[in-house]
């Protein structure tokens, strides 16, 4: 008894060792990597790191080892950057070797390394060239992006006016008119308010993004090689993009159906050319997983960061109602009440554009960023990072860093504005990113909150069913996105 006793206090102890051992191994091999909080075997530093609130544990490390830091998400280190400054050396002074797209486990069981977003290497960069490409020209053809949005924006505003003041939940009515630009661009079609299957995917789309900011979303990230065998809410997410995915295969049979290649419609035309011009290159990434991942991203990332940004904004609006009156005081001075709103217009409109800005930055809607990856074996700031190694660039550190915002937890639009009340750039606004894996999006977005902000209030003013200084603007969840708060407004005409 007394020996088994001794044998099972001796191979426990053996055990340890080699943890301790194994743990140790992988630091010191990797002993050029930035510091941070020691990893204990298995677990890493999930001690250290809230799932609940990862931003600011994230923070708070920062605050103890510098802006560049290395957590371990269970066995696996991932190097934080924190700050403007740190962040811009990286993703701009040395874009090629942090161009790369580090690990999302929640969905690469979706995507499997194909479409733009989750790619690397040729594959990415045939797939970025070809889809700025053609959506630039979609605004160069029949109809510029301007107008399908001015478009879109006046079928929203018959909407509001139908429910008549009422209280109403923002979240569908944003997402659906702008989902519907991005619809017209990759389908070729807009959708009907009411359609039940065009109403479905935006729950879909919102429930997905709320799903990949959730707590488990976190653990997930770090614990997946054990996780992906059990039940839980990975699979709920598994499901929603699956589902998504085979609307986009329904979509891509409907163009093949009536496809005429010297008249592309729409950006899955454009794919099913180039898929048709190298159909007998083995090697092309012009296939159709591909075409189905890259349009979901477009439509993913086209619905719901615009429409989110729309419906925080609102809330934001509400709260502070001076800068409400403000921003319509300016439209009435430079659009007045007749004619729409054009891209043309912002230019003249410094307040407006300082105030969607800094909307921009205080919801920061992607705080934790895109995870990248170094492509080689990358030297930075005396640090030695392994390639392969995954960066995440804390976009919400630049929006909120202190060098560069006078007020960095405040709503203060003239975080943008000179002396004068004219717009003031600001370096650290990467709201969309920065370097090679900048945002595909960013200028169809800009026009999109610029036409939507002023085209709502020039027809509305906002009214909310609380007084201001009870409405609450913190986050409901974050982690990969910020939520906001559930909430319902009133929209009343002017
Ligand atoms: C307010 C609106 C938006 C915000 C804040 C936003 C933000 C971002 C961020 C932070 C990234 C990651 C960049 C990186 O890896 O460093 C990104 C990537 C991307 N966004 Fe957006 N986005 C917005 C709208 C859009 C729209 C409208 C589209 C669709 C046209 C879009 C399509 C994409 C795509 C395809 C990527 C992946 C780019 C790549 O990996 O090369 N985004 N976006």
């Amino acid at each position: 008894m007394a020996l088994g006793g001794a044998l099972s206090i001796f191979l426990s102890l053996c055990l340890l060792c080699l943890l301790i051992w194994i743990a140790w191994e992988r630091t010191s091999k990797r002993g050029k990597l930035p510091p941070g909080p020691t990893p204990i075997p298995v677990l890493g530093n999930l001690l250290q790191v809230r799932t609940d609130n990862i931003f600011q544990s994230f923070l708070k490390l920062q605050k103890k080892y510098g802006p560049v830091f290395t957590v371990y998400f269970g066995p696996r280190p991932v190097v934080i950057l924190c700050g403007h400054e740190a962040m811009k050396e990286a993703l701009v002074d040395q874009a090629d070797d942090f161009s790369g797209r580090g690990e999302m486990p929640t969905i690469d069981k979706n995507f499997q390394g194909y479409g733009l977003a989750l790619s690397n290497g040729e594959r990415w960069k045939v797939l970025r060239r070809f889809s700025l490409g053609v959506l630039r020209n979609f605004g160069m053809g029949k109809r510029s992006i301007e107008e399908r949005i001015q478009e879109e924006a006046g079928y929203l505003l018959e909407e509001f006016h139908k429910v008549k003041g009422a209280p109403i939940d923002p979240t569908f009515y944003l997402s659906r008119t702008v989902s519907n630009v991005i619809c017209s661009m990759v389908f070729g079609k807009r959708f009907d308010y009411e359609d039940k299957c065009f109403q479905n995917l935006m729950k879909m789309i919102n429930d997905s993004f709320v799903e990949m900011s959730k707590p488990w979303a976190q653990l997930y990230d770090m614990f997946w090689r054990i996780m992906q065998y059990f039940p839980g809410s990975h699979n709920h997410l598994y499901d929603l993009l699956e589902e998504l995915k085979d609307f986009i295969t329904s979509r891509v049979k409907i163009n093949e159906a009536s496809f005429d290649p010297s008249n592309p419609r729409d950006y899955i035309d454009c794919f099913l050319i180039k898929m048709h011009q190298d159909k007998s290159d083995p090697n092309t990434e012009f296939n159709l997983k591909n075409l189905v991942l890259t349009t979901l991203n477009l439509f993913f990332a086209g619905t719901e960061t615009v429409s989110s940004t729309l419906r925080y904004g609102f809330l934001l609006l509400t709260k502070y109602p001076e800068v409400e009156a403000k921003v319509y005081e300016e439209i009435n001075q430079v659009i007045g009440t007749h004619r729409i709103p054009t891209v043309d217009d912002r230019a003249k409109m410094p307040y407006t554009d300082a105030v969607i800005h800094e909307i921009q930055r205080v919801i920061d809607v992607v705080p934790l960023g895109v995870p990248h990856n170094v492509i080689r074996d990358t030297h930075f700031r005396g640090y030695f990072l392994p390639k392969g190694t995954d960066v995440y660039p804390l976009i919400g550190s630049a929006l909120k860093d202190p060098k560069y915002f006078r007020y960095p937890d405040t709503f203060y639009p003239q975080h943008f504005l000179d002396e004068q009340g004219r717009f003031k750039k600001n370096d650290a606004f990467v709201a969309f990113s920065s370097g090679k894996r900048i945002c595909v999006g960013e200028a169809l977005s800009r026009m999109e909150l610029f036409l939507y902000f002023t085209s709502i209030l020039q027809r509305f003013s906002l009214r909310s069913l609380v007084p201001p200084a009870e409405i609450n603007i913190t986050h409901r969840i974050s982690g990969f996105g910020n939520i906001p708060p559930i909430y319902k407004l009133c929209f009343m005409a002017r």
